[in-house]
This record gives C-alpha cells, structure tokens and sequence, in this order.
C-alpha cells in the first residue's frame, strides 16, 4: 500500500512538473511574439520578426546598408523590432518636419535604451523633459560665436601636433591610414577643450587619459547578452544596471575624477587666470542667467542657411537663473558629451572629406586656391572668417555630410497618442529619423552616390525642398555642437590643405566600405598618399 502511495504521489508530481514546463514553453513562445503585432495594426510595413530578438538579424549587415533596404523596400514609413521594441522609421520629409518641429512639445525626447553608462545618462543628449530644457538653455551660451572663438587658439594648437605628424608620413611617400591620425588629433582636441587636460595621443598612447577614451569607445555589449538584453528588457535592464561591472566602473571613476580635480583647480583660480576652454563655458554656465527659450534652441537651421557670422539669439523676457543650477554630475556629463556626440563624428567626417578630396583631384585643386587665398588675407582665423570666408569648402563639407551623415539616425519618443499626417502614433513609440535613406533618396538628389558640391550652391540649396538634408537633426533638440563641429572640420581643413595635398594610391579603397554599429565611420580607415606643398 505505502508502495504505491508513493508510486501515486511520483506519479503526480511528474504530472505536476510536465505540466508547469508545457505551461512555461507556451508562455514562452507566446511571450516572444507577442510584441510582434503592434506595427501591423498601425498599418506600417516591416520586415519579418524573429522570435525573441525580432529583427536583429536583419541588422547585422549594419544599420547603415539595411536603413536603404528598409527604404527600398517597405517606403518612407515603414519599421522593425529591435527585441520587443518597436521603431517606426521615416524618411518622408514631410512627416520628419511634423515630428522634429510642428508637433515638438509631443516629440521632445530621445529613446534611451537605460543601459548608458552614468555621465553619458547626465550629459543633455539624454536628458528629458523640464530638465533637458533647463540644461540645453544655460548651455547655448558655451555654443556661442564669441566662445568659439575663445577656443580656436587650443584647437589651432593642437593641430600643430597633427601638421606633425603628417609632415613626417610626407617625407615617406608611403600611403597610411590618416583616419587613425585623426583619431589621435581629435583625441587631443577633446582632451584640451572638453577635460582641460593636455595629451599628445599619437607620441604617448600609453597616457591614461588615452588610454581611457580607447576603453570608452571600445566597450561594447557581448552579443549573447545583447539578445538577452532585447528579448528581456524589463529583467535584464534594471539587473545590468545594479549588476557590478568593473570596466565600466573604472572608466567612469576615471573621467569623474579627472573633471572634479580640474573643477576644484578652477574654483581657486581668478577668473583672468582660468583656460578658456569648453568645460570653462560649461562651469560659466554652472549657474546661467540665460532666458533662451525652446524657441531660440535651433542652432542648426542658421549654421547651415547663413554664411554670416550670427549674432548671440534674442534674450526673451527676463533673466532668469535656472531653478537648480548643474551639479557637479551634469558638468561631467556635458564634459562627456563632447567624447561621446563630437570625437567619433569628426574623425570621421574629416576621414570622409580626406577619402573625397583625394579620390576627386579637380575638386581638391578649387578647395586648394581657395584656402590660399583665405590664408594670405587670415593668417590667425577666428570664428567668424571661419563662417563667412570659405564658401566652397563650405560646399565639400555639405556635400561630404550628405553622401556620409556620421548621426545617420536619430530618434525621439511619442509622449502621447498623436496623428501624424494621418499616421496613428501611439504614446512611448519610438520614431527613428532615417537620415542615410533621406539623404541617399533620388528623388531628393539626382545620383545620389555622386560626390557633387555644386549642390549646395547658394542658389542650389534655396530652391531645394525643406528637411531633405539633415546630418545635424532639425528643430529645438537639433544638435547643439553644431558650430563647434563645423569650425573644428574647417579649421583643420584650412591648415593641413595649406600645407599639402592628398593623393590616392593603390591602396585606397574605393569604393569605401563603411561600418555602421554607431556612427557612420569607414570601415577600414582611409589608406592614402599625402604630398607636402
Ligand atoms: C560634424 C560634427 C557633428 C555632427 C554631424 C553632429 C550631428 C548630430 C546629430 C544628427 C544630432 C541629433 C540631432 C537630433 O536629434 O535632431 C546631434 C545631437 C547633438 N550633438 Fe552633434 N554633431 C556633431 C558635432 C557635435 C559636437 C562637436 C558637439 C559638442 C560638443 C555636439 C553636441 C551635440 C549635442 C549636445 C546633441 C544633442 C542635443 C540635445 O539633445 O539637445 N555635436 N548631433
């Protein structure tokens, strides 16, 4: 009798157990589909989502090469899964102005993914709401005309680092990978703009500060665990949040310490003894009295309408200070801001223009009179010759951006349920700005893979349609580093074309292959020649 009593109670706990395991597999299958509906019952045309990951795999070509087959094949609205997450993707610019302008009170903040490490979630890139608002006032004042040109003489000087460096690589004749050569110059210039901090990256690679900015852009996410990451987003984001992780703690430490020390220096320095640098204009701002209002946020739309040299916005209203002035972690994140929304972007953009120039020797010889011409009447440039004396490398610049926008997309979130001409937009829905797919759309630009600067004549640019060309975003929350961006390119354009010339060889690659993980970037540097003159 106890035998089988026993047998009885095996007997049903097996029972038991299958059916908790066939319960679990059906919850399972059912749980990684079931996010898998939502763009189809929005009537938006996607790709065909796997269990758990949903459309991974179809990015992992990259995201530059599958936003055109997204383009190409589902139309200018269309979307994916990236784990359970939906994004819809535009790049109708029609619909882009409604959501970067029209309706921006709805449209205010960008997705983040709530893995960003702690000063990357405090610089402004990924504030929010009130607090985004509060912060990008009090740091338009460090964007200023007159505050660049307080910088010029640190970026001037660390270009002499770069003229070098190349001088040498001309001497050889050999070809060479100049991309790494800008990393390592942009590298110095957010050492001495951003942290306040001297380093000569390509003689001391070992210097700890390089060392760290190498960590920062080498971290990355194990692919298992991105999958994991994707397929369970509300278990495993807050657990790789607490989780202990000692090269992200490490890298962070690092930075935080460094700017406290800097911060502390120049708490006890007098004013007239302090570096004009762009931590200073983030540590002026500290306690702003700013009253640029949301209205006055766009940089971007008079950066690249005007060759003039603008004057500060309008002051609106009164005064006033902001209700919590930045703390001491936003100061790091804003520092980190230029590592994180400038380094990359400008190494690359410049990798770009070198790949163009060299690659298009007529183009090249127009650029090459002009500087010599702007560098005879302006020997020491400032920032408004900068903006106003060098219209066709203002071309090639423009032109180089839309064949390769570095920020090839970018995204804001739905803070309601909204139309969208016609298009029903539920809250918390991420919309991703597909500015690649833009930017190569024939119907916009005739030839797209032609490299042209005569489309960004004065008069080619007014009788263009309105947001077909975006490399810096458009509207409140377009990027903020703007002019800071552009007079870096131009102004170590301006030097290392004075004294010489690129020249593709061999063993360039063209066409160029790209790599599109984050930003746009070559994918196996730019391998070319260069020739003193
Ligand atoms: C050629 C260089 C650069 C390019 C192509 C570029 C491009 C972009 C793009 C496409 C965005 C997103 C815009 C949007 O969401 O509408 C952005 C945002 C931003 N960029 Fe840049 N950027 C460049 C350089 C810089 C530099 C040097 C800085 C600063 C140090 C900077 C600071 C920012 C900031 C702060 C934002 C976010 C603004 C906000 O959320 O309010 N950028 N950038």
């Amino acid at each position: 009798m106890e035998v089988l009593g026993f047998l009885r109670l095996e007997a049903g706990g097996t029972v038991v157990t299958l059916t908790l395991f066939v319960a679990l597999l059906a919850l399972l299958k059912w749980y990684s589909t079931s996010a898998f509906s939502r763009l189809e019952k929005l009537g938006i045309r996607h790709p065909k989502p796997s269990p758990f990951v949903g459309n991974l795999m179809f990015f992992c070509q990259g995201f530059w090469e599958s936003q055109l087959e997204l383009r190409e094949r589902y139309g200018p609205l269309c979307g994916y899964y990236l784990g359970r997450r939906m994004y819809i993707v535009i790049s109708e610019p029609a619909m882009i102005k409604q959501v970067l302008v029209e309706n921006f009170t709805n449209f205010s903040n960008r997705m983040a993914s709530g893995l960003e490490p702690k000063p990357v979630a405090d610089s402004i890139l990924f504030l929010r709401d009130k607090r985004w608002e509060e912060v990008r006032g009090a740091l338009m004042s460090a964007f200023s005309p007159e505050k660049l040109n307080e910088m010029t003489p640190l970026i001037s000087q660390a270009c002499e680092h770069l003229l070098s460096h190349l001088k040498l690589y001309a001497a050889s004749r050999d070809t060479f990978d100049i991309q790494r050569c800008y990393c390592c110059y942009t590298t110095n210039v957010v050492a001495s703009v951003a942290f306040g901090t001297q380093v000569d990256s390509q003689n001391t690679p070992e210097d700890p500060f390089v060392q760290h900015c190498r960590q920062f852009f080498a971290l990355r996410i194990p692919r298992p665990l991105l999958a994991l990451i994707l397929s369970f987003p509300s278990i495993m984001v807050p657990l790789a949040r607490i989780l202990p992780n000692k090269n992200r703690d490490e890298l962070n430490g690092f930075f935080n310490k460094l700017i406290r020390n800097v911060i502390a220096l120049r708490d006890q320095q007098a004013a007239e003894e302090r570096r004009r640098d762009f931590l200073q204009m983030v540590l002026d701002a500290r306690h702003s009295t700013s009253s640029v209002g949301v209205e006055d946020f766009d940089m971007v739309k008079e950066a690249l309408s005007s060759s003039e040299c603008p004057v500060n916005p309008p002051q609106r209203g009164q005064p006033a200070s902001m209700p919590e002035p930045l703390t001491t972690d936003e100061i790091v994140g804003q520092a980190f801001l230029f590592l994180i929304a400038g380094q990359e972007i400008i190494t690359n953009t410049l990798s770009f223009i070198t790949y163009l120039l060299a690659t298009h020797p007529d183009c090249q010889e127009r650029l090459l009179e002009e500087v010599d011409l702007f560098v005879e009447k302006h020997p020491a440039p400032g920032y408004c010759s900068l903006q106003e004396g060098l219209p066709y490398l203002d071309m090639v610049i423009a032109e180089t951006l839309r064949m390769y926008p570095p920020a090839f997309r970018f995204t804001r979130e739905a803070a309601q349920d909204c139309e969208v001409l016609g298009q029903y937009i539920p809250a918390g829905a991420v919309l991703e700005v597909a500015v690649g797919a833009l930017h190569h759309d024939p119907e916009h630009w005739p030839h797209p893979e032609t490299f042209d600067p005569e489309r960004f004549t004065a008069e080619a640019r007014l009788q263009r349609g309105p947001f077909t060309y975006l490399p810096f975003g458009a509207g409140p929350r377009s990027c903020l580093g703007v002019r800071l961006g552009l007079m870096v390119v131009k102004l170590t354009l301006l030097q290392v074309l004075h004294k010489f010339r690129f020249e593709a060889s061999s063993e360039t690659q063209v066409p160029l292959q790209l790599e599109s993980k984050s930003a746009l970037s070559p994918k196996n540097g730019v391998y070319i020649k260069i020739v003193s003159r």
